[in-house]
C-alpha cells in the first residue's frame, strides 16, 4: 500500500499536477475508460486537460469515459447535474463523441437496470484506467457516502444529509428540487481502477483528509478506501491542511 501524497502551493498549481498526471497517463493508455468527477473541485483541472486537447497535446479520441455519479431523478439536462457539468467543461470542448460516454438514466424508472448497464460497461472495457475523484465534506467518494462497503459495484444510495444541503450549490433553483438520492459507480470499481487520483482543495475538507493521513481505514470514511488501493494519488492544495 503505497500513497502519492501531493501539497500544491494552490488550487491552479493542484489542477496543473492533476492534469499533468492524466495526461502522462492517457499518453500510454489512449484507449482506456476514464471516469471524471463532477463538483467544484476538478473544474480546473478538465478546462486545463480540454485545452490541452486543443492543443494536441492530448489525445482523447480512442478514450471512453462513463460517469460516475448523478442526482436520480433530476433532469440531465439540468445546469447542475454531472452530466451538464461534464458535457460543459470536458466533453464538448474536447469533442468527445456521444458513442464514448457512458451516462446514467436518472430518468428511468428502471435504476436498478442503469446500475447494471453501467457494471457491464465497465466490465466491456476491463477495468476503469484511470478515476479522477474529489471528496466529499463527509469524506464520500463519488456518492459512495458513509458506511458504503468498500466492495460496492454501481448502486442507488439515499444521500447523507450533508450531501444533500452541499449539493445545493450546483443548481441554479433549488426550490421544489429533491436531492435525496443519488446513483453511483461503487467503491470496488474505484479500488480498481488503473490509476485513481482523489483531489481536494480548501478548508472544508481538512477532516476528510487528516482521517486519510493518519492511515485509518475506516467505512465510516469512504474516501479512506484509498488506502486499499497500490497505485493512487491524494492531491492537496496547501489550505487543506495549513487550515
Ligand atoms: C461529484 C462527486 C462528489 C464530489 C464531492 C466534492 O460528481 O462525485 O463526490 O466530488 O462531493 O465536491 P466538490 O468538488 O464540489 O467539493
Amino acid at each position: 500500500m503505497k500513497l502519492n501524497y501531493y501539497i500544491e502551493d494552490n488550487y491552479e498549481d493542484l489542477s496543473k499536477k492533476t492534469a499533468s498526471l492524466i495526461i502522462e497517463h492517457v499518453s500510454q493508455n489512449p484507449s482506456g475508460l476514464f471516469c471524471f468527477a463532477g463538483g467544484d473541485t476538478p473544474v480546473r483541472t478538465l478546462q486545463l486537460l480540454a485545452q490541452a486537447s486543443m492543443n494536441g497535446e492530448v489525445d482523447f479520441s480512442q478514450a471512453s469515459f462513463i460517469e460516475l455519479d448523478e442526482w436520480v431523478g433530476i433532469d440531465p439536462e439540468n445546469h447542475g447535474s454531472c452530466f451538464s457539468y461534464l458535457k460543459r467543461n470536458f466533453w464538448e470542448p474536447t469533442g468527445i463523441r456521444e458513442e464514448q460516454i457512458h451516462i446514467f438514466n436518472v430518468l428511468n424508472k428502471d435504476l436498478d437496470g442503469e446500475c447494471k448497464k453501467a457494471n457491464e460497461w465497465i466490465e466491456r472495457h476491463g477495468n476503469i484506467s484511470l478515476a479522477l475523484l474529489g471528496v466529499g465534506v463527509n469524506g464520500h467518494i463519488g456518492f459512495n457516502e458513509p458506511g458504503t462497503p468498500f466492495s460496492s459495484k454501481a448502486h442507488i444510495t439515499m444521500l447523507d444529509e450533508v450531501t444533500q444541503a452541499v449539493g445545493g450549490k450546483y443548481f441554479n433553483d433549488v426550490s421544489n428540487m429533491n436531492r435525496e438520492k443519488g446513483i453511483t459507480l461503487g467503491l470496488g470499481q474505484l479500488l480498481q481502477a488503473d490509476q485513481l487520483l482523489i483531489q481536494a482543495s480548501g478548508p472544508k475538507k481538512k477532516e476528510a483528509v487528516l482521517k486519510v493521513l493518519r492511515g485509518e481505514i475506516t467505512e465510516t470514511w469512504p474516501v479512506t478506501a484509498i488506502w486499499r488501493h497500490t497505485r493512487a494519488h491524494l492531491l492537496v492544495d496547501k489550505e487543506v491542511v495549513s487550515s
